[in-house]
């Protein structure tokens, strides 16, 4: 509500290029929101703060919603709004089951998770998977049209040796079976016959050759072993509560028949030329350390193709064929230059019109508590599904000793859906591109920036909900029906905001449109991890200070309204980071 107004203002007062000023707007003692954007603004416009403060309040249009507009202490903007106003608004918002605001919609094309087959997914991927389902949910809740590309890979010179491991083992032996448990035991496997056999070896390489002329019985054995990876990267995905399906599969195997014209097209129109034995392409904006052009390999000099190749390819297809008008890729931080280049080649190709935009959604590495990239304690890459099942194990510790109350059955809901949604708020709650540790402690806490911590005030808020339909009010009996966004009750009575912290909490409510909105554009999901957390924060303030179910009628009512939109936003919010709300806490 207010940021969005207040960026208007800053780019009319001190041009476009200024719109993304990120303008702190907090609750503030002295009025309802004090907005801090003039100090640091002042500096690169060079004026005294307070000046820049007052071009602000002269641009920023709020009609009718404040009564009060001050300037304070060294450029602080104070804002008083208009009671009546946000009461308006917000039972206006009440009354719509969905929260999501209006955008002019797009088709994105988003490449996530993307794991590789025949081996473990490790928690690289699990981040790229749990913020690119973040990503495509806002996205859809904002009303753009998306389409899920899991580049998976599933191509390439290591396929000869897991398919000649395969042949001999036999499909239906044990070690076959590998291949959708424990897939870095049979990659392993098929490593150590290629590393020790060299007749072994030998096969394996004629079985590239067959695969890549694209041989029957090769490809068919091919396609087994694909299909047994795809059974344990949708064991991972059930669990996790992703909404990846297997036709959102479009790996690297799909671009090949590809490859060679694109290489001949690159090379005929002069973009790319052979340097070295390889034929590469030589990007606008990129220098090695030596000051040269970097090249980008698109054929190997023994005449095989690339992830650089695929990946020009991928833009390709996506916006010929997937009719995309904004790309992401959201994958690994350490290949932005790979990914950079990718891009510009494909615009100087003209594949990529300036009107799509293609973005690298940087994922920062998870680390360990040494500050390395997380493994297990005998140093091997962590299996995921092994570190999703501990989480659950650990929630299921906790609710058992806080929930005795419950039945197994639902302490083994409520565990799963804590633990599973504790690993992802906390790949999601911090900058997508900043590394962080995994911890396990930490990540469970029930208080700080955490998904317990906010799921528990929803949890709260369902049980108060729940009494209060035990025993509704003379004025209410009734109101309180089943509907809404996630079956949720929706609360008939008028929201009246009296209460300091009662209009705190409005006014927050009030920002989840624009904060949606923010979320899609930046392609930040820790966005709405920090509004959901505050939602809670103010909702718990508001329930320490002003009594629900023992409130007089009418106030009754209207605070029960108000629990249950914050209700359903808590939900909603949680939901579009892939989270459930527990019905029990
Ligand atoms: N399979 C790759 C990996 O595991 C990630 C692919 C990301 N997507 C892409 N279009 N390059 O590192």
């Amino acid at each position: 509500m207010v940021v969005p107004r207040v960026q208007a203002a800053i780019a009319e007062a001190f041009g476009e290029e200024y719109r993304d000023t990120d303008p702190v707007v907090r609750p503030s003692q002295f009025a309802d929101l004090q907005i801090n954007a003039a100090m640091a603004l002042a500096k690169k416009v060079r004026l005294p703060p307070r000046d820049a403060a007052a071009r602000i309040v002269e641009a920023l249009e709020l009609d009718g919603m404040c009564t009060a507009v001050e300037i304070s202490g060294p450029g602080f903007i104070n804002l008083t709004f208009d009671g009546t106003w946000i009461e308006e608004l917000l039972n206006t918002q009440a009354s719509q089951t969905q929260g999501g605001p209006e955008t002019q919609a797009q088709r994105v094309a988003v490449d996530y998770s993307s794991p590789n087959v025949a081996k473990e997914m490790h928690v690289g991927h699990l981040r790229t998977t749990v913020v690119g389902d973040s990503l495509v949910r806002v996205l859809e809740a904002l009303g753009h049209t998306v389409i899920r590309q899991n580049h998976i890979g599933d191509w390439g010179t290591p396929f000869g040796m897991l398919i000649e491991h395969w042949l001999e083992i036999g499909e239906d032996s044990p070690e076959a079976a590998l291949l959708v448990e424990d897939p870095s035991a049979f990659y392993q496997a098929a490593r150590a016959k290629f590393d020790g056999d060299p007749d072994f070896a030998t096969r394996a390489r004629l079985r590239v050759v067959s695969l890549q002329s694209a041989h029957e019985e090769t490809l068919q054995v091919w396609q087994r072993l694909v299909d047994h990876s795809k059974v344990y990267f949708n064991a991972i995905y059930a669990k996790l509560g992703v909404s990846l399906e297997d036709d959102h599969i479009a790996g690297e195997s799909s671009y090949d028949a590809h490859l060679a014209q694109l290489c001949q097209e690159l090379e005929e129109r002069g973009l790319a030329r052979v340097s070295e034995g390889a034929l590469c392409t030589f990007p606008a904006g990129f220098t090695g350390r030596d000051g040269e052009p970097l090249p980008l390999i698109i054929r190997k000099s023994d005449g095989g193709y690339g992830y650089a190749t695929t990946d020009l390819a991928t833009i390709r297809y996506r916006v010929q064929e997937l009719h995309a008008d904004r790309i992401l890729y959201v994958v690994g931080a350490p290949q932005n230059v790979h990914l950079r280049m990718v891009i510009e080649t494909a615009r100087e190709a003209g594949w990529l019109p300036d009107t799509v935009e293609a973005t690298h959604v940087q994922i920062g590495n998870v680390l360990g508590e040494d500050g390395k990239i997380l493994k297990s304690r005998s140093g091997t890459p962590v299996k995921l599904m092994a570190l999703l099942d501990e989480a659950v194990d650990r929630a299921r510790a906790v609710v058992d000793s806080s929930r005795p109350d419950l039945s197994a059955e639902e302490r083994a809901a409520t565990a799963r859906q804590v633990g599973i949604g504790a690993v992802k708020y906390a790949d999601l709650s911090v900058g997508h591109d900043t590394e962080y540790v995994f911890d396990f402690d930490r990540m469970l806490a029930l208080s700080g920036n955490t998904g317990p911590y906010v799921q528990y005030a929803a949890a709260r808020i369902r049980s108060i909900v729940r009494k209060a339909g035990e025993s509704p009010s003379a004025l209410a009996a009734g109101t309180l029906t089943a509907g809404g966004a996630a079956g949720e009750p929706t609360a008939a009575a008028t929201i009246a905001v009296v209460e300091p912290v009662e209009r705190a909490l409005a006014l927050h409510l009030l920002e989840y449109g624009a904060t949606l909105r923010r979320v899609g554009e930046l392609l930040e999901p820790h966005r709405l991890c920090g509004y959901l957390f505050e939602l809670a924060q103010l909702f718990t303030s508001f329930y320490d200070q002003c009594p629900v179910l023992k409130a007089d009628d009418s106030v009754r009512e209207s605070r029960l309204a108000l629990c249950t939109l914050v209700l359903h936003r808590l939900s909603e919010g949680l939901d579009l980071l892939g989270i459930e709300t527990p019905a029990n806490m």
